[in-house]
């Protein structure tokens, strides 16, 4: 049977009250996900309000980066050490933060080398950009983006890793990226880590797909062979749609 991951990324909505009750809502909305391992990726201050009791077994939290560093005077930052008390898994390198923080592929890499080194399972965000795409480029651009995040890591560093393909030009747009134009770059990022880390490596390597994912669109990602999960944005901010992708992924499961 196969076992997918699906993730909310809130990005910077929230607050506590709202994500305890969130969280309430969805855990009544998702009784049982037994294939489906869901991840809350939330802003920082929630994931410390989040009633720990809710969080078991296939409900885990995650946040939504961390520092290269595990400790410093680096006002307003928070670092592995940090996040490992309350959380399991951190996203490293999404496209607004590469856009919006100028993240380097360097830096990218230092803070996945600062997610294992903490124990945390790295979901690594890549993906090419509109120009990219349409230059016939979007391959060659998400090989490089794996390629430079990895640097310094080992194969057995990565045996958490998850990689999200996300295509900048599907994010937040409502733009929907037909899932036929995702099998290219799947196997492309899976060939890479082969590359660099031999068969046993890649095989264990979970790839997610993130870019507009709604309740109407999941089930033909997942369906996309080599996809091992979701990372949802604006459609994970109503536990009601996210509970839905979580159900559409149970039963994609159980095909
Ligand atoms: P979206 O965001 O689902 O709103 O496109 C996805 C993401 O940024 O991870």
């Amino acid at each position: 049977m196969k076992q997918f991951t699906i993730v909310a990324n809130w990005k910077m909505h929230f607050g506590p009250t709202e994500a305890v009750s969130y969280t309430k809502k969805l855990k009544a909305k998702i009784v049982d996900h037994k294939s489906v391992t869901v991840v809350l990726a939330a802003p920082s201050i929630d994931l410390v309000a989040i009633d720990k009791p809710a969080i078991r077994g296939h409900l885990l939290l995650g946040a939504q980066d961390l520092n290269a560093k595990d400790e410093g005077a680096n006002t307003g930052e928070i670092s592995g050490p940090m996040v490992r008390q309350v959380a399991e898994y951190v996203i490293v390198g999404h496209s607004e933060r590469r856009r919006d923080q100028k993240e380097t592929d360097k830096q990218i890499a230092a803070k996945l080398a600062a997610a294992v080194r903490n124990d945390l399972k790295p979901i690594l965000c890549v993906g090419e950009k509109l120009a990219d795409r349409t230059n016939g480029h979007s391959t060659a651009v998400v090989v490089d983006q794996v390629t430079a995040a990895l640097h310094g890591v080992t194969a057995d560093d990565i045996k958490d890793l998850q990689i999200a393909y996300e295509p900048v030009w599907a994010i937040g747009t409502g733009e929907f990226c037909p899932p036929e134009h995702l099998s290219p770059v799947v196997d492309a990022i899976r060939h890479t880590v082969e590359h660099l880390y031999g068969e046993e490596a890649s095989s264990r390597l979970s790839i997610l797909y993130g870019g507009s994912v709604d309740p109407d669109n999941a089930s033909a990602y997942l369906a996309v062979e080599g996809v091992t999960g979701l990372l949802v944005g604006g459609a994970s901010l109503n536990a009601e749609s996210f509970g839905s992708i979580v159900r559409a992924a149970q039963d994609e499961a159980l095909k």
